[in-house]
């Protein structure tokens, strides 16, 4: 099985970066054109802030500029990824109407010099000429041969507090809750005498009300996703054949990812992680491996576009080190073995001004081609050629972790019971990084994700669970699944109120437990666990809980049989009391941990369960530490991917070989050896 391909008429990899033709003098266009050939890139992204090129004046439109640049990439082979340019509006509209400005949380309003993103959400002025521009655009280049993809505005940001948003709110409050009532219980609001009696009353900012907060981020994310929506709306009406995108980055930034990937026909991602040659560079490229997982799974298994990397340093990070060699062909390949069908950077030439000049861009400011970076993207053009077979195949996992970006801003925002140590992203990754390390696939979806397709789940820390979520899981482990959860799970509802019952709410059942007193630890302090089984041997041995445990009561369910004890803890005044359960139900199983982690465990946890499951890895291999393996296929062909993170070499020893070297077109035997930084992707046909 195969997806399509990201656009029509492109077979293998869209290879190439973010085009500002406007910025520099037309003479040097030709020569930009013969560059990109040289750098095998076949795309552009042009547009992208360019609103003041296009729209000089209010309802004026020079398109004297895009038109010479459409036609020379046209000419060249080289498609467009065609921006709207809505992220940086021009001076005219700040002066004619400042009411499109962005108001800052502290009331201030946001003054047009800060650049770009400065728009209000709400203001139907900016929507107005947001969807002006955006048809110009469409109606314009409909038939024209460059057209690729849409790529609307730039990563969305921020939000607004103008009194049209905060009205906006209350509207939005309206249809959800229906009458105050049912919005002051939702809020638990009779504490602190903060009941609402009029919809005037709410403002966004109540620092007590975290189902208030919760519910402004959700507005927030919908009110700047109807911004996308009115560009895109028009984009498909014009050309309902070219796939419509808007880059992210980050876990999504501040919205709900779900529904604004459900508004994009494919997802496009930005992505400058800093492999720099540091100890223990593995664990930042397994964080990134976590977000790209998460990137991809957006959209189930299709695959996206890596909208944005650097080909060199960016100029925001702390320290700018230069990509080692290897690098960036590392990076590249590590986001195409997790799906991305694009290669594509910030930015193809660096400006000489603003405030990005010192930005790394695949022609820097000597204008030449025989530069390092030059060339190491002329590299990965060339392999991206050879490995085109790569595109459309799906990366298949047999695991997921669920993270989920509700129960993080419900973490993040709750009081107590240990503030600065809540560490949900790290907790998420520790149930990941073992499959990381063993090469062996694991998704990253949300707790809304249909996970019927998976044998085993992680879902750490599943504080927030919303209508559907138990009911899901319960599902899942009826049919078969392994579920794993932890501490501080089950705790609230999607408006952080707290489940009457106690803990973990409405995973009492599943889980056989009941939740009965949380103790949380300083930061030196560890309690021993001792995990004893004659279920699980290859987990017993005692273990170190830190910062969170659980002090739990195994209760059984409703007529169900009672969970095991896997382990207990064996220190402080709850010694003895269960640390490590599992319920069976139906012909699945869900486990425990009563604790955080404060060594091994989730790695042997992992292992454990992997061996006891047959979950396998891309390939049969014995792993040196930062070397890891992915996969994509099509069920006939396999690509795996070789990725070392260390500045070393590493020899892999696989238990078949791999298969042919996409690269070179060798064929190694078990034995292969990847050099500091190395990257290899091998073929292997079942046909
Ligand atoms: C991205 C942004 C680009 C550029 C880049 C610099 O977040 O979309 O326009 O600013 O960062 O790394």
């Amino acid at each position: 099985m195969r997806y399509p391909n990201i656009t029509s008429g492109v077979e293998g990899f869209l290879h190439g970066g973010d085009y500002n033709p406007d910025q520099w003098e037309p003479a040097l266009w030709d020569e930009d054109m013969e560059l990109m050939k040289k750098a095998r890139c076949n795309a552009a992204t042009v547009g992208i802030f360019a609103w003041a090129k296009i729209e000089p004046e209010e309802g004026v439109f020079d398109f004297d500029c895009l038109d010479a640049v459409l036609d020379k990439l046209a000419a060249n082979g080289i498609r467009a990824v065609l921006a709207t340019p809505t992220a940086a509006p021009p001076a005219w509209l700040a002066e004619k109407h400042p009411e499109t400005l962005r108001v800052k949380n502290d009331g201030r309003e946001r003054s047009w010099c800060e650049g770009r993103v400065n728009y209000c959400p709400s203001s139907p002025v900016y929507a107005e000429k947001c969807a002006v521009v955006t048809r110009k655009l469409a109606e314009r280049y409909r038939e024209h041969p460059a057209l690729a993809v849409w790529h609307v505005h730039n990563e969305y940001g921020g939000g607004c507090t103008c009194g049209l948003c905060r009205e906006a709110f209350r509207r939005w409050l309206k249809r959800k809750y229906g009458d105050l009532d049912s919005l002051n219980r939702a809020y638990w609001t009779a504490f602190w005498s903060q009941t609402y009696q009029s919809w005037e009353q709410i403002h966004p900012f109540n620092g007590v009300l975290m189902g208030l907060q919760l519910d402004w981020k959700r507005f927030v994310s919908d009110q700047v996703l109807a911004c996308f929506e009115n560009e895109a709306r028009i984009l498909r009406e014009v050309t309902p054949e070219v796939p419509v995108t808007t880059n992210s980055y980050g876990f999504f930034v501040d919205y709900d990812p779900r529904p604004w990937a459900e508004a994009m026909d494919v997802i496009a991602w930005d992505c400058y992680p800093q492999y720099h040659a540091r100890p223990e560079m593995w664990k930042r490229a397994m964080a990134t491996s976590f977000e790209l997982d998460f990137a991809r799974c957006l959209k189930g298994d299709r695959p996206f576009m890596l909208m944005e990397t650097t080909p060199s340093s960016t100029n925001w990070m702390p320290v700018e080190k230069l990509k080692r060699p290897g690098t960036h062909r590392l990076f590249a390949l590590q986001a195409v073995s997790h799906g991305a069908d694009s290669v594509q950077y910030f930015q193809w030439r660096a400006g000489l001004g603003g405030a990005e000049k010192f930005h790394g861009a695949v022609v820097d400011h000597s204008g030449r081609s025989d530069r390092r970076v030059f060339g190491d993207v002329a590299d990965l053009g060339t392999l991206l050629e050879k490995i085109a077979g790569v595109t459309g195949t799906p990366v298949r996992s047999d695991t997921a972790v669920i993270f989920d970006k509700q129960n993080r801003w419900a973490i993040e925002g709750a009081r107590g019971p240990r503030s600065e140590k809540r560490d949900y992203d790290v907790t998420c990754r520790s149930f990941y990084s073992w499959f990381w390390r063993h090469g062996v696939s694991c998704d990253v979806v949300d707790a809304d994700a249909d996970i019927s397709g998976y044998r085993l789940v992680f879902a750490p820390m599943l504080y927030m669970v919303r209508p559907g979520v138990a009911q899901r899981l319960e599902d899942f482990v009826r049919n078969g699944g392994t579920l794993v959860t932890t501490y501080w799970s089950g705790i609230a509802d999607e408006n952080d109120k707290c489940f009457y019952g106690g803990r973990p709410g409405p995973l009492k059942e599943l889980l056989g437990i009941d939740s009965e007193e949380l103790d949380v630890l300083y930061d030196d302090e560890t309690v021993p666990v001792t995990v004893d089984s004659r279920s699980f041997p290859a987990l017993n041995g005692t273990y170190s809980a830190r910062i969170f445990c659980d002090l739990v009561n195994v209760t059984g369910g409703k007529a169900q049989e009672a969970p095991e004890v896997l382990g207990k803890y064996s220190g402080e005044f709850y010694a003895g009391r269960p640390a490590l359960t599992v319920k069976r139900s139906g012909e699945g199983r869900a486990f425990y941990a009563a604790f955080r982690d404060g060594g091994d465990f989730a790695e042997r946890l992992c292992a454990c369960l992997a061996e006891d499951m047959n979950i396998t890895p891309a390939a049969e291999a014995e792993l040196p530490e930062g070397v890891t393996l992915r996969s994509r296929t099509d069920g006939e062909t396999d690509y795996l991917f070789v990725l070392n993170f260390t500045g070393e070499s590493r020899t892999v020893e696989f238990k078949t070989p791999p298969g042919v070297n996409l690269s070179d077109g060798s064929r190694p035997g078990n034995s292969v050896e990847i050099g500091p930084y190395g990257s290899e992707v091998f073929k292997v046909s079942h046909a």
